[in-house]
């Protein structure tokens, strides 16, 4: 397969170092900055770790798992499932990212057959992988916003599309949804999981206000210096209450001071503390949503038959015309 058959309108000038750039989207900008902060020697926490099983779960189990899908990994960051779907005996993956560095970082590591080794919580899991020197020819990177996914791929062309941890960062589920419905082929499988009510608390939703609309750099910076992103450099040497009390502790961020404080006298110091999470405080949307309407609208709007029980996660199998549909339709 090559990426001519997966790409509409099809241009080989549209290759930047081996990811075809269609269009990037809106909040781009953090998950570049993310992205590289998490590739880089400066993250203590390897990538890919327990990547098949975490991705097993996240299909239902290996009896799930297609027999060598055509794989979509959407929304696929630093490609952990992009990679862990190619081990598992994918016959062609592509990796699609509103930003450029995850889908680059995919396609230099299959390319290279560089991949960091699978590390296993449980060692006496064991699984037949596929040889990571034949990943390069079954891949393609794609950097693509959602919104203009059908504009992007032909339709009709995958056993599977999954997107994980992103749809609550999109304005709304529904179009991605579709849009990922129209890439399947007539068997194929949507996978898909998002936040539920109270997953995201209101303490999370009110101090998005503080971080919102401030510039990327700093607010990573001050992730770092608060020790909320590890860095191989900064050892876990940051108080809270020092930073709420002490004027002059970290006073670059003062403007922060006031309103944590605030928050904290509502909320509490600990939970205010533990709530400084990165992505949360500033990707543009994060939704909860109700896991009854995402399975009304897969069963009743995009006609799929949803085969999943647990919540958060929709596994749907579009249900095939039996022969009197298939005669009406003809
Ligand atoms: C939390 S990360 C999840 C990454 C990956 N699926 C994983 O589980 O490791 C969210 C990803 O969604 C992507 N994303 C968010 N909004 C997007 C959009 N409008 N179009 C394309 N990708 C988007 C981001 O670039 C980011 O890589």
């Amino acid at each position: 397969m090559f990426a001519k058959d997966f790409i509409l309108n099809f241009d080989d000038s549209n290759f930047k170092d081996g990811v075809y750039i269609h269009s990037k989207a809106p909040n781009s900008d953090l998950y570049e900055l993310m992205w590289t902060y998490q590739k880089s020697p400066e993250n203590p926490r390897p990538w890919g770790i327990n990547r098949i099983p975490k991705f097993l779960d996240f299909v239902g189990g290996l009896n799930h798992w297609p027999k060598n899908p055509v794989v979509l990994d959407l929304a696929c960051g630093l490609g952990r499932f992009t990679i862990a779907s190619l081990e598992l005996g994918a016959k062609f993956v592509v990796s699609c990212d509103g930003s450029y560095t995850g889908p680059k970082h995919i396609h230099d590591m299959v390319t290279s057959a560089n991949i960091a080794a699978n590390q296993f919580e449980d060692p006496t899991q064991k699984f037949d992988l596929a040889n990571p020197a034949t990943f390069g020819s079954k891949h393609l990177a794609v950097q693509v916003d959602i919104s203009r996914l059908a504009e992007c791929l032909r339709p009709g062309m995958f056993d599977l599309v999954f997107i994980h941890m992103a749809i609550h960062h999109l304005e709304g589920y529904q179009e991605a949804l579709k849009d990922m419905a129209g890439l399947l082929k007539e068997d194929g499988i949507l996978l898909a999981n998002y936040w539920v009510p109270g997953t995201m608390d209101n303490i999370t939703y009110e101090m998005r206000s503080i971080f919102l609309n401030e510039p990327r750099e700093r607010i990573r910076d001050f992730f770092i210096a608060t020790g909320h992103i590890k860095t191989q450099a900064k050892q876990d040497d940051f108080n809270f209450d020092s930073f709420l009390d002490d004027p002059e502790y970290l006073s670059d961020y003062a403007s922060y001071k006031e309103p944590l404080q605030k928050f904290s006298e509502k909320y509490g110091r600990a939970e205010i503390n533990q709530r400084l999470h990165w992505e949360n405080m500033q990707t543009p949307y994060l939704h909860n949503f109700s896991h009854a309407e995402v399975v009304r609208y897969v069963q009743d709007e995009l006609g799929f038959k949803v085969l999943n029980k647990d919540e958060g996660r929709i596994y749907a199998k579009r249900k095939t015309p039996g022969l009197l549909g298939k005669l009406f339709n003809n």
